[in-house]
């Protein structure tokens, strides 16, 4: 599929050495496979870590902000904005030493845990089952529950399922009947266990897999509840586990297997600013993002070989920038600032997914609110959208809309003797017939004029909207929110059949073709 829809050339850089500008040509292909792009690509992901759930979604009662119960309606309001499909909970690392059962019945009543994983804090399970699927059913978001397979049991894990989905008389149903809940929530997605091969238990694949297949079969679908179980997949390019878990586990036993995949600017022990970086910085942040393509191709590849007919999504259910935390706060909250860089990394993330769409059906973008690459930043009753955040907002476009393959050839973006495509693209048409073309324009100086043909699709008019801002370290403040956000984009014009777009330096922009 890669070959077909997505080609990236390198065009003669010495051509643009002096330039301000280059040329990009791309083709957007009609769709005849009938392949979507799953809304559920564009997930989010929110673990018992630092200020996310505590202090981002579940603040304390005193807070002056609107709240259901102690959910804070202000972030709920702004995420089903970007149409939130789906949030995954409650890790992460934490999901494996989580036992949901302290989670449950009076607050006051609940047992406190330490949370090693994440800087060692008192944990008071005051948010648990109910609170989450209360939260998903605020979103109008699907939930994707992450089960703990590192310390927990399979009892434990069939117990929860029977909790969340049994419609009948059981043990669990009655328990949770007395907790105030009568319906069952239905709950689809199920993750066996996170990051078996590390902080999940440090796993070996061919042990992981055994695990998996005992896990699952005690993993009951109950009437209207089918589960869609999700095996751990891989870390980064590890592709024996993948090769592992393809060949072990029966395809009819996992809806998908995940990838984890972070982008870390520097080194993992100093992983570099969020807001102070070079050009150079910014140039290998961009390259590493872009790994995710080769990343996801492989992988593809040997699922194929054991799933030609691509009935097991790839579930890139952790992803995104992992910066050194703002100085000051406590480095085991992960706490990081959101620049323009970080918007670029996800609008050619989602380009990647979106191309991908034949088998990456569903991702999560790591941590929402206060965390990691946050589309929302809280400071008492203050909220503030982040760069990334915008993304979301252009791309939700794409979400349950047929997939147009593109051919694109890039100029370069040039770096010392290192080369990068500086464009980046995916495209797709709704059911209005609308199509949606998501571009990228990585060049930190050059504008790039795309000229696009868009083959056997009729439109008449151009619109868009472009984000971007004076400089890639840009940031949102509280003090100055709105400093990278989305305006009017006048750069593109219908040339006859043809497309012009003029693509601004270190910009997203996102077409409407009627
Ligand atoms: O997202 C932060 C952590 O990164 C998660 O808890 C873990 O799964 C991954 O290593």
């Amino acid at each position: 599929m890669k070959k077909l829809i997505y080609a990236i050339g390198l065009l003669c850089t010495t051509l643009y050495a002096t330039g301000q500008s280059a040329d990009a040509t791309l083709t957007i292909q009609q769709n005849n496979s009938g392949l979507t792009i799953s809304r559920h690509i564009y997930g989010h992901f929110s673990e018992h870590l630092g200020r996310c759930i505590y202090d981002g979604f579940w603040v304390d009662e005193k807070l002056p902000v609107q709240k259901k119960d102690r959910i804070r309606l202000d972030v709920v309001e702004a995420l089903k904005k970007v149409k939130i499909p789906n949030l995954r909970w409650p890790g992460g690392c934490f999901a494996d030493e989580y036992h949901w059962r302290d989670g449950i019945g009076p607050r006051e009543q609940r047992p406190k845990m330490v949370n090693t994983n994440w800087g060692g804090v008192t944990e008071d399970n005051s948010f648990g089952t109910h609170e989450f699927l209360e939260l998903c059913s605020l979103l109008n978001c699907e939930p994707y529950i992450s089960a703990n397979v590192g310390s927990g049991t399979v009892e434990e894990m069939s117990k929860w399922i029977e909790y969340l989905n049994f419609n009948g008389e059981s043990p669990m149903a009655k328990i949770r009947k007395e907790n105030g809940r009568t319906e069952p929530w239905n709950v689809h997605f199920w993750g066996v266990g996170n990051e078996s091969w590390g902080c999940g238990g440090n796993m070996t694949s061919d042990y992981y897999s055994d695990q998996y297949k005992r896990y699952a079969a005690f993993a009951k679908n109950y009437p209207g509840a089918p589960l869609k179980k999700i095996a751990c997949g891989p870390n980064t390019a590890d592709y024996k586990w993948t090769e592992t878990c393809m060949k072990n586990i029966p395809l009819n036993m996992m809806w998908g297997l995940s990838l984890h995949y972070y982008t870390v600017p520097k080194t993992w022990r100093e992983k570099g600013s969020a807001t102070s970086f070079t050009e150079q910085e910014y140039f290998t942040t961009m390259k590493k993002c872009l790994y995710m393509e080769e990343l996801v191709s492989r992988h593809s590849a040997i699922m194929d070989h054991y799933d030609p007919e691509k009935k097991v999504a790839l579930a890139v259910d952790e992803w995104g920038i992992w910066t050194d935390v703002e100085p000051g706060t406590n480095p085991g909250f992960l706490y990081q600032q959101n620049s323009l860089r970080d918007a670029l990394v996800a609008a050619t993330t989602l380009n990647i997914f979106n191309n991908h769409c034949d088998r990456v059906r569903l991702a999560n973008l790591a941590q929402t609110v206060n965390v990691l690459q946050s589309l929302i930043l809280t400071q008492k009753e203050k909220m503030l959208l982040t760069p990334t955040y915008h993304v979301f907002d252009l791309f939700k476009v794409h979400q349950d809309a047929k997939f147009l393959p593109i051919l694109l050839n890039s100029p370069a973006y040039t770096m010392g003797n290192e080369q990068i495509p500086a464009v980046n693209a995916s495209a797709s048409v709704d059911s209005n017939n609308v199509i949606h073309v998501s571009l990228v324009n990585l060049d930190a100086a050059k504008t790039i004029n795309v000229s696009a043909v868009i083959s056997n699709l009729p439109w008449n008019n151009v619109e868009g909207q472009v984000l971007s801002s004076a400089k890639v370290t840009d940031i949102n403040t509280f003090e100055a929110p709105n400093t990278v956000k989305i305006t009017k984009f006048n750069g593109a014009k219908k040339n006859g059949n043809n497309l012009s777009v003029s693509l601004p330096p270190h910009s997203v922009v996102v077409l409407q073709l009627r």
